[in-house]
């Protein structure tokens, strides 16, 4: 269970929180003026645009655009949830945090299975055991790294684990709850028996649970900790605690099958790599990693099990809103093997070559077709529907038109082969979105707020412009402007996009994400002049359509005074148009 704390035990300890000294534990702080800079721990830079104020207690990079307080950099560098940044705000400054009175049902769980990884680990490293033999000569795994991942031994008796938690204290209940014994006819005896043994150890540092690899062919070749409890496998991924540490540096996270596999590409280096834990991917999993990162990379063993699973894989992560993409190792068996035979350049040249969630579908459904006859391209145009009806009608095109490439069929025939075969997932959607209203922001409103999300000033800056008036347009982007507004009286100048986002309707608050991720600005004051300027035109456009309307009726009552008015005024806008358009102005 994890600790809750008094709400006013952590406002004491943000009172007490200097962003100066917890940044300066991660990276070097330079002193300029009142502030403090650096180069941006968040995206490469050579030329400092970090900086710290100590008076407001906030950072933001003018390069990116990230910002926030003590607590949201901790959070953002060490890939930690707002729990874990506090505590581990409060354990760098020996603040002691005071818990609520908490559930500790299970905290003699998680006791009794850290003593059970001690003892696996004890037994692998103090005798000379088999063990140790196949890890380190068969497998070729660097002892630091079984040190690293706490790999132990369970031997090959029948009580040895179960006789030392028994003289630890431990009940029958709760070892055979863990799965840690089996209980037959009042006999008791180790579940584990000559297995190497894998701990599966969750991001906040606790063995929830075990994965035993047999030795000997004796059973199955892994048993797994049955659910329980503290043990979930569609919460949990093996080697997540650890992987996350790297992310920051990587904008893709590989999930394999295998235990093995994540070790073996971690101790290549590859350190962005999870694995699940004998399951599925489920709609859990997804979330979590769209968590951790939007760019998954399926790295699965190249045998049927193994493409029926990234297959299924691929639907699940895309129903979970993260970018897919999937590989498969063609020589050797899985990606462990492959890594130690051709290395860590080579491997990560197959994740740069990973094909997309989509197209692995369709090549995957491919393998059952002879797409050299006709029957064979029929059944299975037929039989892409299910792909096609999770895609949006973009992606539908484009990939109808591989698909036809690839058969010499008219792409449009796909379509209409498919679209036939019931009302789409994507067509749903569409309908859904009609329903609640139009929420989308325009083109020029997200740049303009990528722009302030860059440089705070650039606010100011709008709002004395002369034509800062039809710029913001849709019911989304005045909604998201006031908050900016607010934001930005309430800091100074600071703009801080967490806080708009929390202040945000929870399901829209992604819209600022792909602001910040997906609107590409090279040269901030170029695209404000550039951004301006389309809003300006499109309100002339819309100004010159109404004018000419409007002449066109006076004309018909005659009333010439009220004509040549708005022939004055359409010229006027006429010549502005042309200006803005970089037309000579006569
Ligand atoms: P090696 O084959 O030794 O390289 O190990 P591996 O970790 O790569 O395992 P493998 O690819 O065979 O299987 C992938 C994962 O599926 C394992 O890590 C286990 O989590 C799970 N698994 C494999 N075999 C079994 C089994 O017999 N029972 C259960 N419950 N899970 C299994
Ligand atoms: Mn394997």
């Amino acid at each position: 269970m994890r600790a809750s704390y008094s709400h006013q035990s952590i406002e004491n300890l943000k009172a007490e929180i200097d962003i100066v000294e917890v940044i300066s534990n991660a990276i070097q702080l330079k002193k300029t003026g009142a502030n403090y800079k650096a180069c941006c721990p968040f995206h490469g830079e050579k030329t400092p645009s970090f900086v710290v104020s100590p008076d407001k207690q906030i950072f933001k990079c003018f390069g990116c655009g990230v910002s926030g307080d003590a607590i949201e950099f901790v959070k953002k560098y060490y890939n930690l949830d707002f729990i874990e940044a506090i505590e581990k705000i409060a354990k760098d400054k020996g603040f002691t945090l005071e818990k609520t009175a908490y559930d500790d049902s299970k905290d003699v769980y998680y006791k009794a299975n850290k003593d059970a990884a001690r003892y696996f680990v004890r037994s692998l490293l103090s005798r000379h055991n088999e063990a140790m033999h196949y890890l380190t000569d068969v497998r070729k795994m660097d002892i630091d790294i079984i040190t690293k991942f706490g790999i132990g031994y369970a031997d090959e008796k029948w009580d040895s684990l179960y006789n030392h938690m028994a003289a630890l204290g431990y009940d029958e209940k709760t070892l055979s709850e863990l799965g840690l014994i089996s209980v037959n006819k009042g006999r008791k005896y180790d579940r584990f028996r000559n297995r190497v043994i894998f701990p599966i150890i969750s991001t906040n540092g606790r063995v929830i649970g075990f994965g035993g690899r047999t030795l000997d062919n004796q059973g199955a070749k892994y048993i797994n900790s049955p659910e329980n409890p503290i043990f979930h496998k569609s919460n949990n991924l093996f080697s997540l605690n650890f992987a996350r540490e790297y992310l920051r540096n990587s904008d893709f996270l590989i999930v394999v099958e295998g235990y093995m596999d994540a070790i073996g590409l971690y101790q290549c280096g590859i350190k962005n790599v999870v694995a699940t834990l004998g399951t599925a991917l489920t709609e859990n999993h997804g979330k979590i990693l769209k968590r951790y990162s939007k760019k998954i990379v399926l790295s699965y063993d190249s045998d049927d099990a193994g493409r029926n699973a990234a297959y299924k894989g691929v639907d699940v992560l895309r129903d979970a809103g993260v970018s897919v993409s999937v590989l498969h190792v063609d020589d050797g068996k899985d990606p462990d093997e492959y890594v130690k035979t051709h290395g860590k350049e080579e491997f990560l040249n197959l994740v740069s070559n990973a094909v997309s969630g989509t197209d692995y579908q369709l090549r995957h459904i491919a393998r059952d077709y002879d797409l050299t006859t006709g029957d064979g391209k029929i059944g299975y145009v037929k039989s892409l529907s299910a792909i096609f009806e999770k895609l949006s009608p973009v992606e539908r095109e484009v990939y109808a038109q591989k698909v036809g490439r690839s058969l010499d069929l008219d792409y449009k025939n796909i379509l209409f082969q498919i679209g036939n075969q019931g009302k789409t997932e994507a067509s749903k959607r569409i309908e859904k979105t009609v329903e609640t209203g139009d929420r989308n922001l325009s083109t020029t409103e997200k740049v303009l707020f990528k722009i302030f999300f860059m440089d705070g000033s650039y606010f100011v800056k709008f709002k004395e412009h002369e034509f800062s008036d039809g710029v913001i347009t849709t019911e989304m982007g005045r909604e998201i402007f006031s908050l900016i507004e607010n934001e930005i009286s309430a800091s100074d100048g600071f703009l801080d996009e967490n806080r708009i986002k929390d202040a945000m309707n929870p399901e829209e608050g992604y819209k600022i994400d792909e602001i910040i991720s997906g609107v590409p600005i090279v040269d901030v004051e170029s695209s404000f002049v550039d951004c301006m300027s389309s809003a300006r035109l499109a309100e002339l456009g819309a100004k010159e359509r109404r004018i000419l309307d409007i002449i066109a009726l006076a004309d018909e009552e005659e009333e010439g005074q009220e004509a040549e008015r708005l022939q004055i005024k359409l010229m006027k806008i006429q010549k502005e148009i042309k200006k803005l358009r970089g037309g000579v102005d006569l």
